[in-house]
């Protein structure tokens, strides 16, 4: 039997359709008007905004990064749920949970709903942005370590289940943890409000998936044989891992594209200092799925240094880069 607690999804899925960003479109939208003198992106979340090499910059160059952060960030999003999240949520429902209870189907679908308009919310503020800006220009930009990581993990796998596992590995710590990314967004006073609104319209449905997915994680792990339980084990800290590491790829190629002088050293001098390493994640949770789940100390994976007291990620200015989104 499994230990999920039916009641907490019963009632997650009760509320949905007055809870969800996309069940209330009219109340629930992007608010706020556009401010061409304010920042697209939090310029706490550049590593290197405060480098000497990026603060003797013009300010439109200073503030073309920020809003080329911010289109990719939103790039990121939506590949996070289109490459990531949703195939891994598909495997579920339709793969692992079907002989299940009702109700575990019903949570998996409409959060798989909720993930598809995320997209499409976090495709619309890419537009809105490039017409506020004017930008007809395009850029190219490397998708996350996250996704790089799930894809060479993938890539030395055999099973077709293996690779559909790996991907639910991904996309349950996805899940679990976005939201301290999210509240750093959405939170964020010195930015476009309607690109905080953005964060706060995706966070709010977020906050829900991470109780959904803490229980549903438990029903999967006991629908699994006990080699994919081993193969879950193993694979489970190769995404927290991957999750926080250290990612300037996007902000390199930012930097590059527009022409930046030095950008190469500014990079490598932000990777040295550390900057960009501290956390956007919050691991409370998915250490709590673990316990729960009785497989916490068989995780190759150090929770002490990923959640804090407060069940909030360490969020320190200035020293973000990771771009993890979902
Ligand atoms: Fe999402
Ligand atoms: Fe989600």
């Amino acid at each position: 039997m499994t230990n999920a607690n039916k009641a907490l999804i019963a009632q997650l899925n009760n509320a949905w359709p007055r809870r969800a960003t996309v069940c209330d479109m009219e109340r629930f939208r992007v608010d706020g008007e556009f401010d061409a003198g304010r920042p697209d992106y939090p310029v706490t979340l550049v590593p290197f905004f405060t480098h000497e090499g990026v603060q003797r910059l013009d300010d439109p160059v200073k503030q073309d990064i920020l809003t080329w952060g911010w289109i990719g960030y939103n790039r990121r999003t939506v590949a996070a749920e289109d490459h990531v999240v949703n195939p891994a949520l598909n495997y579920l429902a339709s793969d692992i949970l079907p002989g299940e209870d009702w109700i575990f189907t019903e949570s998996i679908r409409q959060t798989l709903i909720d993930e598809h308009y995320h997209t499409l919310m976090h495709l619309n503020a890419i537009q809105r942005t490039r017409r506020q800006r004017r930008i007809d220009v395009d850029m190219e930009l490397p998708m996350s370590v996250t996704y790089r990581e799930l894809e060479k993990l993938k890539q030395q796998l055999v099973e077709p289940w293996e690779k559909q596992l790996a991907a639910v590995a991904f996309a349950t710590v996805a899940e679990i943890s976005v939201n301290a990314f999210l509240d750093i967004l959405a939170d964020d006073q010195t930015i476009q409000p309607q690109n905080r609104s953005v964060a706060q319209l995706h966070n709010r449905d977020e906050y829900a998936h991470s109780k959904t997915l803490g229980e549903i994680g438990k029903v999967v792990f006991h629908r699994l044989t006990p080699s994919q339980k081993t193969f879950f084990v193993t694979t489970l800290p190769v995404a927290l891992r991957a999750f926080v590491a250290q990612d300037f790829s996007m902000w390199e190629a930012i930097l590059r594209q527009l022409n930046v002088p030095n950008a190469a050293n500014i990079i490598r001098d932000c990777q040295q200092s550390g900057k960009g390493s501290a956390l956007t994640r919050d691991y409370s949770g998915l250490r709590r799925l673990a316990d729960e789940l009785g497989i916490l100390c068989e995780l190759d994976f150090d929770f002490s240094d990923s959640t804090t007291s407060t069940g909030r990620a360490t969020t320190a200015a200035n020293t973000v880069a990771a771009q993890h989104a979902h």
